[in-house]
């Protein structure tokens, strides 16, 4: 039996198929490689030293995902393949309502055609909102400021609804706090198409001189130093809470919800900073306006998921910081 991973040739995705790979899973990836190249895939069998199997599909294409489904013994489904760019998501709120939302249903129904009924979703800290104190837990009230945001929520809702309504569903939504680095061979890592929205993609590109300086988005927010506080979880770890996810499902059928972050946030400032000292690099910055939907500090209470998963993020900073290096250092114009 196999695994379906959605969007696995993906950043997430494609460390989490190195993690099911190792714990004995047979993979199989679905991704119509809108924001990938199947270059991290070669590289996923080359790290596992097993194969892989790979279907270029958009989820959009209820038919090409009917016969992967009639194609394959798939027992559950990993599901990543989504738009996540927060900007972009105000400007295109169409697109990403369609590709996020309707590809989901789409992935769903076949799903329950094929008496396939077991997912865990790549949900987000973003369905928070502006929390109103820290740490996060997964009774917070959900809210959400941008279409990005709001596809995740409905999403949710959706699996939900649809849990409540047929017996035998079996979910998992994870709620990624922010994931970073890469994984340690430093052959796959985070590939981003035009320039980086996301803090560390923008300093390792500025530390390969593909940029110049760092913005700093803010710098009188009401925390420590006056930066943006994060709980950045490096992605590793992120993955292997996935197959804690699985096992879970496998072992306690239901619906859960987990946070997967460190329960540690870090100011952009402290960021920077230990990149250098890990690194022996120097970032330059200057700070700049705040930027618009961007809240003080975000870190999650990852006690739901040690107490029920038995899972803990192993990495701190200094490997996110050493292992996002290597693989950028290594990949200047990432998988080009
Ligand atoms: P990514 O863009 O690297 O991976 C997503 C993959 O899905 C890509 O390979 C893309 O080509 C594919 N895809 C998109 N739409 C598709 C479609 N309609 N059909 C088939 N394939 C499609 O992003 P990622 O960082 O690996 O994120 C994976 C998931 O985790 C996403 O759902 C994202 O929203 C969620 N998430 C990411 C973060 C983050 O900061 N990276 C944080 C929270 C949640
Ligand atoms: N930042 C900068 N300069 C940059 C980029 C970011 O100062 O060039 C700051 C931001 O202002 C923020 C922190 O660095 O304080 C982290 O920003 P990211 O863009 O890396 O991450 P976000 O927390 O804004 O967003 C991430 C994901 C979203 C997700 C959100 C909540 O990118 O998809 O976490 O889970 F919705």
């Amino acid at each position: 039996m196999a695994i379906l991973v959605t969007g696995g040739a993906g950043y997430i995705g494609s460390h989490t198929c190195v993690e099911l790979l190792d714990a004995g899973y047979e993979v199989i990836v679905v991704d119509n490689l809108s924001n990938s190249k199947e270059e991290s895939l070669k590289r996923v069998r080359e790290i596992t030293g097993k194969p892989v199997k790979f279907y270029k599909a958009d989820l959009l294409d209820r038919q090409a995902v009917n016969e992967i489904f009639k194609n394959e013994p798939i027992e559950a489904v990993m599901h990543f393949a989504g738009l996540k760019a927060v900007a972009e998501s105000v400007s295109m709120p169409l697109r990403y309502y369609h590709n996020n939302i309707t590809g989901t249903l789409t992935l769903l129904y076949v799903m329950q055609l094929h008496n396939v009924k077991k997912i865990v979703f790549s949900s987000s800290a973003t369905v928070y909102g502006n929390p109103h104190t820290v740490p996060i837990t997964e009774d917070f009230p959900l809210s959400a400021v941008n279409p990005y945001g709001q596809s995740k929520l409905i999403i949710e809702r959706i699996l939900s609804d649809l849990y409540n309504s047929e017996p035998g569903w079996n979910i998992a939504i994870l709620r990624y706090f922010n994931p970073t680095g890469a994984h340690p061979s430093g052959r796959i890592g985070e590939d981003p198409n035009r320039i980086p929205n996301n803090l560390f993609p923008y300093i390792t590109q500025v530390a390969v001189g593909k940029l110049k300086v760092l913005n700093v988005y803010g710098s009188d927010y009401d925390t420590p130093d006056g930066t943006g506080i994060r709980d950045y979880i490096h992605v590793v770890d992120l993955a292997a809470g996935h197959i804690k996810a699985l096992q879970k499902l496998n072992e306690n059928p239901g619906i859960v919800v987990y946070n997967l972050g460190t329960g540690r946030g870090y100011s952009v400032l402290e960021v920077v900073n230990t990149f250098s000292k890990v690194t022996g690099i120097n970032i330059p910055f200057r700070f700049a306006e705040r930027r618009p939907g961007d809240i003080a500090t975000s870190f999650a209470d990852p006690s739901k998921a040690k107490n029920e998963l038995g899972w803990t993020a192993k990495y701190g900073l200094d490997e996110m910081c050493a292992d996002a290096w290597r693989w950028q250092q290594n990949n200047p114009d990432g998988y080009k």
